[in-house]
């Protein structure tokens, strides 16, 4: 297959990398050359276009028989949220009308359940974030499921959960910085998927995805926060963290959200097995990479 991934980065670079692998030809866009020589490395070729730009659109090399758009709005505010993943959409869909894909692969995210209540959520579950952010993925996934049910564009969208895996874990490396703090009681949920995981559901829902649904991308096991904390720091022999109060969460406040959400659509229809089922064996391999490479200095807080 021809394959063009959009937003060639942290999950797209191992993704265009496996497809390789499998023999496929697989094309990576990025705004700027800058990331030439890792795509290079990986066996992509790279492409310099902004999605926000039809402009930039017209002049790449199609068709293709699969693409994914996985660009992100690198930690923009609202605006740049809505242009990137709005507009953004808004193009591929208008410049892929000449000559479809045989199968769109869309990156949203489980922030669109914006449930507060704790309890499970699947894939049909209503989706009325508090968060802009939330807001505005709900819009673009509506476009491509209309594009999809005019059965003209197979648009397949992934909800996927809080990434983690080299570099990144928001919360283990806060924790690793001594920097983490529990929200009140550790009560809230978070969802999470390693980055190996989201690469083979990628590839599970470009095979087999069925278009204009929606799968959710995430593991076997929401843990609470205090769970979460509480074997972090059996595994490194370390503290808990404090708890902040809930005045000092600030922002983070208005928009949290506190939900189990499931995969069992991932697993029964993709047939998609995990390879971390859950965070114990993500953050596992991910401590044993550390330790190998001389970078997992722990000392026990003094308290
Ligand atoms: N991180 C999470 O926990 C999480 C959770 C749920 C969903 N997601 C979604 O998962 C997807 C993959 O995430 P990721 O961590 O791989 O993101 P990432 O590392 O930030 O990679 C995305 C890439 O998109 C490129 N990009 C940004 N704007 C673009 C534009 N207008 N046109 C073309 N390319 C553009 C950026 O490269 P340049 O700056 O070089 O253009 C960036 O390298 C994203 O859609 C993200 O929103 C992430």
């Amino acid at each position: 297959m021809r394959v063009l991934i959009f937003g060639c980065g942290y999950v797209g670079i191992p993704l265009g990398a496996e497809l390789v692998r499998q023999g496929h030809e697989v094309f990576g866009v990025r705004r700027s050359a800058d990331a030439d020589a890792a795509l290079t490395a990986a066996g992509i070729h790279p492409l310099v276009a902004d999605i926000t730009q039809p402009g930039d659109l017209a002049k790449l090399p199609g068709p293709f028989d699969w693409v994914v758009n996985c660009a992100s709005s690198s930690r923009g505010g609202p605006e740049e949220f809505r242009t990137v993943f709005l507009n953004g959409t808004r193009n591929l869909i208008e410049w892929l009308a000449a000559t479809p894909p045989k199968k769109f692969v869309f990156t949203s995210s489980t922030s669109v359940y914006g449930q507060t209540d704790g309890l499970p959520v699947k894939e049909t579950a209503s989706t009325n974030p508090a968060s802009e952010t939330g807001k505005v993925l709900v819009e673009a996934e509506k476009l491509l499921l209309a594009a999809a049910q005019q059965k003209k564009f197979p648009a397949v969208i992934l909800r996927v959960a809080g990434i983690y895996g080299p570099e990144r874990g928001h919360l283990f490396q806060q924790y690793l910085r001594d920097e983490a703090r529990l929200e009140g009681k550790g009560e809230r949920h978070i969802n999470m998927i390693h980055v190996d995981d989201l690469v083979g559901v990628l590839l599970a829902a470009l095979k087999s995805g069925r278009p204009g649904e929606i799968y959710n991308a995430v593991d076997d096991e929401p843990v609470t926060q205090l769970n979460f904390f509480r074997w972090l720091s059996e595994a490194l022999g370390k503290w808990m963290p404090e708890s902040a109060a809930e005045d000092q969460l600030g922002d983070r406040k208005r928009a949290r959200t506190n939900k189990k959400v499931q995969n069992r659509r991932l697993k029964m229809e993709l047939g998609y097995q995990f390879k971390h089922p859950t965070f114990r064996q993500g953050y596992t391999s991910e401590m044993i990479r550390l330790e190998r490479a001389g970078q997992l200095d722990v000392k026990p807080e003094a308290r």
